[in-house]
């Protein structure tokens, strides 16, 4: 068993956003190594692809020196299984994200015995989201005090991309 002090940040990361990158920085105080997993859902087709995630992820958290970015197919319990991970560390926004991440904390914690530590949102953040983001940022609204620059930068792109394909189509 390696003595290394390790957590996980999981999700979707569609993109990342300031609410995220506050939870990984914080728990990259905590601990030695913080993996930040990145869910891979073949049925949820995403604004950015798996590997956009990472990138933009590793480029905002470079600075923290001991994040590592991975994709991750499959359950969680068995990632931190793998990677020997005792612990899961989840950003709560709201009494309301409570129901969920609860039921979920019990259910991973009866699979395999790893922990769930919640950490609780800056209220700077509390009512961010990347859906929220995404569908601001298509309505042209502007969200750049929301994301890192580099994902601004990504998101203002995509969705001009994805205009202009529907406007080719018409
Ligand atoms: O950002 P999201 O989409 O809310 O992330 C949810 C989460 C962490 C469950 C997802 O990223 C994930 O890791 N899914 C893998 C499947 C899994 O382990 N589900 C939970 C069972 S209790």
């Amino acid at each position: 068993m390696s003595t290394e002090r390790r957590a996980v940040c999981p999700g979707s990361f569609d993109p990342i956003t300031n609410g995220h990158l506050d939870i990984i920085e914080r728990a990259s105080r905590l601990y030695d190594t913080v993996y930040v997993a990145v869910a891979i859902n073949r049925s949820k087709a995403g604004l950015f692809t798996v590997e956009e995630r990472i990138d933009m992820i590793r480029e905002a958290t470079a600075g923290y020196g001991n994040v590592r970015v991975e994709s991750h197919q499959g359950l969680l319990v068995d990632f931190c299984k793998e990677r020997e991970i005792p612990a899961i560390v989840k950003g709560l926004r709201a009494v309301s994200d409570f129901d969920y991440e609860l039921q979920m904390a019990q259910m991973n914690h009866g699979l395999t015995g790893v922990e769930t530590l919640f950490v609780p949102t800056s209220p700077t953040w509390s009512f961010l989201s990347s859906s929220l983001v995404k569908e601001v940022a298509g309505y042209g609204g502007d969200v750049s005090h929301l994301v890192p620059e580099l994902v601004f930068r990504r998101l203002t792109a995509r969705i001009a991309e994805r205009r202009a394909d529907q406007q080719g189509k018409s």
